[in-house]
Formats: C-alpha cells, sequence, structure tokens
C-alpha cells in the first residue's frame, strides 16, 4: 500500500531534476501524476513517463509554460478530465536567472526570473484551489531555495523570487487552513553541478578567470570546514551525511508533506541543505 493511493498529484518540471525524482517517488507511492514541462511531450515520453509506467504508474505529459496562465488553465483542466480530482501540486519548476549587478540587468532579465519562479506558483494554486477547497482537502509543496535566506552575490532576482517563494507560502497555509489544505516548501541546498554552473557564471560576468580544480577543492573546502554547513563537518569526520541536497531526499520530504504523515504540518520551510542552517 502507498502513502499516495488514490491520490491525484501535478507536478511542474517534470523532465528532469529534482521535480522527476518527484514525479516518480508520488507514482511509486500511488498516485496518478500529471506532469508537465517547457520540453515537448515526447521528450517526457520517452524519459520519466516511461519509467513511471514500467513501474507500474500511472502519468500523463504536457508541454506547458508555467508561468502563462492559459496553458496553466489547460494543464488543470487535462488533468481533471484524466483523472477526476486534484489532490496535490508540486510547483518544483524554478530557473537560476541572470547572474549579473542590478545595474546591468534588464527589466526583461529580472521580470523572466519572476515571472517562472514566482507567478508559475500563483497560476498553479490559483487554478487547482477551487477543486481542494471544494473537496476540503489539498497539499501544496512549493519549491523555494536556501538562496535568498542567505545572499548569493549578482544574483537578485533569483534570491528574490525564492524569498517570495517563502512569504507566498506562509500567507497562502494561513488562507486555506480552514479548508483542510496544507502549503508548505521546500528549500534545496547547493550541489556541486549546479554551484560550479552559477560560479563559472559568476567568473565571466566579472571577467574573472574560472579555474575547475580550484572551484572543486574549494567546494569541499567549504563544505567540510565552514561552520555553518553542520552536516558537512559531520560528514568529514563521521561519514554520517554523503550527499547534501540529492533529489531523492528532497523527493522525499516532498512525499511527506504530500501524504497523511504531516497533516499538522503547515506554512513551514524546510532546508535539505546537508544540514546548513539559515
Ligand atoms: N538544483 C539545485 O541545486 C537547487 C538548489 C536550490 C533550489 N532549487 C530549486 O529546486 C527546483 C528544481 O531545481 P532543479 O535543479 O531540479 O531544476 P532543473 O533545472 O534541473 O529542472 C527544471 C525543469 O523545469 C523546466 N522548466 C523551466 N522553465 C519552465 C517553465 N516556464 N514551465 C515549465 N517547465 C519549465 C525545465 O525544462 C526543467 O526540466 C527549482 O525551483 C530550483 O530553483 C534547486
Amino acid at each position: 500500500m502507498g502513502k499516495l493511493d488514490g491520490k491525484v498529484a501535478i507536478v511542474t518540471g517534470a523532465a528532469r531534476g529534482h521535480s522527476e525524482a518527484v514525479a516518480r517517488l508520488f507514482a511509486a507511492e500511488g498516485a496518478a501524476v500529471s506532469i508537465c514541462d517547457v520540453v515537448p511531450v515526447e521528450v517526457m515520453e520517452n524519459g520519466v513517463a516511461s519509467k513511471i509506467r514500467e513501474a507500474g504508474g500511472r502519468v500523463i505529459c504536457s508541454q506547458t509554460d508555467v508561468s502563462d496562465e492559459d496553458q496553466v488553465n489547460a494543464l488543470i483542466e487535462k488533468t481533471l478530465a484524466e483523472f477526476g480530482t486534484i489532490d496535490i501540486l508540486a510547483n518544483v519548476v524554478g530557473i537560476a536567472g541572470p547572474t549579473k549587478d542590478v545595474w546591468d540587468m534588464t527589466l526583461a532579465e529580472w521580470k523572466q526570473t519572476l515571472d517562472v519562479n514566482l507567478d508559475s506558483i500563483f497560476l498553479c494554486s490559483k487554478a487547482v484551489l477551487p477543486t481542494m477547497v471544494e473537496k476540503r482537502y489539498g497539499k501544496i509543496i512549493n519549491f523555494s531555495s536556501a538562496t535568498g535566506k542567505q545572499p548569493l552575490t549578482h544574483r537578485t532576482p533569483y534570491a528574490t523570487s525564492k524569498m517570495g517563494v517563502i512569504g507566498f507560502t506562509r500567507t497562502l497555509a494561513a488562507d486555506v487552513g480552514q479548508h483542510n489544505i496544507n502549503v508548505n516548501a521546500i528549500c534545496p541546498g547547493e550541489h556541486e553541478a549546479r554551484s560550479m554552473e552559477l560560479a563559472q557564471g559568476r567568473a565571466e560576468y566579472l571577467g574573472k578567470s574560472f579555474n575547475e580544480e580550484e572551484f572543486r577543492t574549494n567546494f569541499e573546502y567549504r563544505r567540510n570546514s565552514d561552520k555553518s554547513i553542520l552536516a558537512g563537518r559531520w560528514r568529514a569526520e563521521e561519514g554520517y551525511v554523503d550527499q547534501s541536497s540529492g533529489s531523492e531526499e528532497t523527493a522525499l520530504l516532498a512525499l511527506f508533506l504530500a501524504s497523511e504523515d504531516s497533516a499538522s504540518m503547515t506554512g513551514q520551510d524546510i532546508n535539505t541543505s546537508g544540514g546548513v542552517m539559515w
């Protein structure tokens, strides 16, 4: 028996990354999943959807830009037509946005990050809430970030959008608690590949050279010695934690928040950041 038997979940941005892991775990735990991404449906069908079906799960795929209201509404209508209801919404989509100082940034660059990272959460929540309110049941899980809780230089749109996700989560949780709907946020921490991408972008922006080897050494050093990275210290000394911000671990937290196990949790933002405390 799965933790999400009989439930219907929408998972955004599911072609890869954290979202793919969430979609696969929700399906493995019995939910019928409606996944979407900006990539063509065939990419999802040949990738994540075929893995879900091979494992015996139910899935439908839509090509949806979640920052576009009409496309979001079409996704919700298709999900309701196919599966009859919606119990869970995992708002996972997020883009990194520009690495630039504010005075070098265009309004279009600023807006694009907020559109994809924040408007999408508003639009998807707005579209599923009438169904959830009517059935007096719902779980909404928003992906924020450890970034924003602490500064990440030259990345104001991303940090702003992710702190916006936390504000939205807390306030929506207060608004819909009376309808038996829980709203929580997950804040993944950095992982090496993503951090390297960002460090490369920062070096490019500042006109500095980038040395991959040096980055890896510094990343390891920060991970293992910084007093704020508690689990990193444990990892170095005792090997208790072997990975920070892995998609599987993040998906397990999403499952907890999507299931009855977290019935009394709402309005929270929880770090999966290898012990980083912000
Ligand atoms: N990976 C990390 O290190 C990290 C750290 C902190 C927070 N996060 C957050 O976790 C979430 C997932 O991150 P990830 O690294 O797995 O992402 P990713 O970049 O691997 O995947 C994002 C997916 O979203 C899709 N997408 C992008 N724009 C879209 C749009 N407008 N509509 C629909 N789909 C769209 C992409 O095609 C892609 O498949 C994001 O919200 C991200 O900000 C990630």
